[in-house]
C-alpha cells in the first residue's frame, strides 16, 4: 500500500508547509522552541483565540486559526496535550491521529515536536507518525469518482524534532508496524468476490519480498496431509481452500513464536444460512488470518530478531449441493471426530485442523490464534475488548499487558471441565456448536481440544477485528487490530 501523507524528518529551524501543528498545555504557552518558529504574533493571537473558542489544551482537542500577520504559513494548528501531571499518560499514537484528523485534504504541514514542559523522545516521536498513519488511510481503491477520494488527508507532513537521526532510525520499525496494520485493513476490507481464498494466498505470497518463506498449501495436499475438518467448510464454495504458512527466521535457532488465523473469506452460515439483514460485513471473517499476515509482515519489515510462523486457513463457507450438513461426522487433523450440528459454527472446525497442525510440525514456544469466531463475544464484551482464552496465565498475562500498553485491549475468559463437557455428542468425540449458553466459551474449548499441550491463547475478535467504530486512529471498516498488539508482545518478550 501506498503510505500517505509523505513522512519527513528535520531539525527545528524553519516552517516550510502551509499549516504549523504546535503543542499546548492547559497554560496554553507555546514550547520555547515552537514560539520560535511560529514567530511573533502567535502567543498573542493563541492566547485570544483560546479564550474565544474556550480552548483549554485539553488533550487532543484541538483549535485552527489563521497565522499571524506575516508568518511564512497559512495556518496555525494547536493541538491539546492536557496538564503536566497527566503527562505520562499521554499516548503519542492517538496524538498523530488528532494531529491528521485536523490537517485536510491536500495539506502539507509542519509539526514542531515539543512538549509545554520538555523533550519528546524518540519513541514518543515514532509513536505520533505510527498514529498520523494509521488516520491518514482510507480504503478507496472501489471509488471511481474524485469527490470521494477528496478527504484523503494531508499530502505531507513534516515532523520538525530536536534530535532528527534518533527519530529516523526509531521512525523505521514504526513504518514497518504501520504498513503491516494496513496491509490487514485492505485485505479485511476488499470485498469477497474479490478475496477469495487463492488471492488471499497470493497477497500472503507477496511477503516473499520481505524475506519471509511462503508455503501455499493446495486442497490436493490438504487432503494428503488430513485436514478434513478444514475441507469439509470449504467443500460447499467453487472456490478452492487453501493453507498459508509463513515463516519469519529473524533468531538464533530456537523454536519459533506462533499466530493462527482464521481465513474465512466469506461466511454465508452454510446450510445452517444466516439471516440476510448485514450478511455483507461476513466478508471480514478473514481478519484473524489478515492481522496474521499484517503481523508478519510488521515483523519482516522491521527485521525482528525472532522466529516466527504464522498460519492461516482460508476457506469460503456457502450453501450447495455439496456443502457439508449438519449430522455430517468428520475427523480433524488430529483424529478426533466431530459431529456437525451447525454449518455456520466453522471456524473452530477450520482452526482445530491449522491449530493442531502448527503444534505438531512447529513445536512452537507458545502458539496465538485470532478468529472472528462468535457473535457471542460481542454480547459478552461489545467492541471494546478481543475476549481472551489461555491454557497459560503467563501468556494470558502478557497479552494482557501488550493490550493496555497498544490500547488493543483483550479481556480474560474463563475455560474449564464443565464448559468442556458441554461439548461432547452423542455420535462422535464432539459437537461443533452447544447451543447459545456460553457460546464464546464452547467454541474456545472447541480450540483448546485441537492444540495439546502447547502454550496458547486464542483472541476471539468477532467485536474488534471488523465494522469498527471511527477512532482517533482508524477511521476505516476494517481496523488491522491486533497487529500492534502482537508485535508488542513479540518485542517485549521474545526478541533478543
Ligand atoms: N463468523 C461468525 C461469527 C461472527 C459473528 C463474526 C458476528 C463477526 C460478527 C461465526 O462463524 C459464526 O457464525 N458463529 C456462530 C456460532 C454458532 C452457530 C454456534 C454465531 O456466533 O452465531
Ligand atoms: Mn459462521
Ligand atoms: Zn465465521
Amino acid at each position: 500500500m501506498s503510505q500517505h501523507p509523505k513522512l519527513e524528518i528535520k531539525p527545528l529551524d524553519a516552517v516550510e508547509g502551509r499549516d504549523l501543528v504546535v503543542f499546548l498545555s492547559d497554560e496554553l504557552a507555546l514550547p520555547g522552541r515552537a514560539e520560535a518558529l511560529a514567530g511573533p504574533g502567535a502567543q498573542a493571537l493563541l492566547t485570544r483565540s483560546a479564550a474565544a473558542e474556550r480552548f483549554k489544551g485539553k488533550a487532543l482537542s484541538a483549535l485552527t486559526l489563521p497565522s499571524p500577520e506575516g508568518a511564512p504559513y497559512e495556518r496555525l494548528v494547536a493541538i491539546g496535550v492536557g496538564p503536566a501531571g497527566e503527562r505520562d499518560d499521554l499516548d503519542f499514537v492517538k496524538l498523530g491521529g488528532a494531529i491528521a484528523g485536523r490537517l485536510g485534504a491536500g495539506r502539507e504541514a509542519d509539526v514542531a515536536l515539543v512538549l509545554p514542559d520538555g523533550e519528546v523522545d524518540a519513541g514518543q516521536a515514532a509513536e505520533l507518525a505510527l498514529g498520523l498513519r494509521l488516520r491518514s488511510y482510507r480504503f478507496d481503491r472501489y471509488k471511481t469518482k474524485s469527490k470521494d477520494k477528496d478527504d484523503a488527508g494531508s499530502r505531507s507532513v513534516t515532523l520538525r524534532v530536536a534530535d532528527p537521526a534518533a527519530v529516523k532510525k526509531a521512525l523505521k520499525a514504526a513504518e514497518a508496524v504501520a504498513a503491516g496494520v494496513l496491509l490487514a485493513r485492505d485485505l479485511v476490507n476488499e470485498p469477497p468476490n474479490v478475496l477469495y481464498p487463492e488471492e488471499f494466498a497470493d497477497r500472503a505470497k507477496k511477503l516473499e519480498k520481505l524475506g519471509v518463506e511462503v508455503e501455499v498449501l493446495d486442497e490436493k495436499e490438504l487432503k494428503k496431509i488430513g485436514m478434513r475438518a478444514l475441507l469439509g467448510v470449504g467443500q460447499g464454495s467453487r472456490r478452492e481452500s487453501r493453507v498459508v504458512v509463513m515463516r519469519w527466521n529473524g533468531g538464533k535457532g530456537d523454536e519459533p513464536v506462533a499466530f493462527v488465523g482464521k481465513g474465512v473469506t466469506f461466511d454465508t452460515g452454510g446450510i445452517s444460512l444466516k439471516p440476510g439483514a448485514g450478511m455483507e460485513d461476513m466478508k471480514g471473517d478473514m481478519a484473524g488470518a489478515a492481522t496474521v499476515v499484517g503481523l508478519m509482515h510488521a515483523l519482516a519489515a522491521r527485521k525482528a530478531k525472532v522466529n516466527a510462523v504464522g498460519v492461516i486457513g482460508l476457506v469460503e463457507n456457502m450453501p450447495d449441493g455439496n456443502a457439508q450438513r449438519p449430522g455430517d461426522i468428520v475427523a480433524s487433523l488430529s483424529g478426533q471426530t466431530i459431529e456437525i450440528i451447525n454449518t455456520d459454527a466453522e471456524g473452530r472446525l477450520v482452526l482445530a485442523d491449522v491449530l493442531w497442525y502448527t503444534q505438531d510440525r512447529f513445536r512452537p514456544r507458545f502458539m496465538v490464534n485470532l478468529a472472528t469466531l462468535t457473535g457471542a463475544i460481542l454480547v459478552a464484551l461489545a467492541q471494546e475488548n478481543a475476549g481472551l482464552f489461555s491454557n497459560s496465565d503467563e501468556l494470558a498475562g502478557r497479552l494482557t499487558a501488550a493490550g493496555l500498553a497498544t490500547g488493543e485491549t483483550v479481556w480474560r475468559m474463563p475455560l474449564g471441565k464443565a464448559y468442556d463437557k458441554m461439548i461432547d455428542s452423542k455420535f462422535a468425540d464432539m459437537k461443533n456448536s452447544a447451543g447459545r449458553y456460553a457460546g464464546s466459551i464452547t467454541a474456545a474449548q472447541f480450540l483448546q481440544r485441537h492444540v495439546n499441550d502447547t502454550p496458547w491463547a486464542h483472541l476471539d475478535i468477532a467485536g474488534t477485528g471488523m465494522a469498527a467504530k471511527d477512532s482517533e486512529i482508524n477511521r476505516s471498516w476494517g481496523p488491522g487490530w491486533g497487529v500492534r498488539l502482537l508485535d508488542r508482545l513479540v518485542k517485549d518478550h521474545y526478541e533478543r
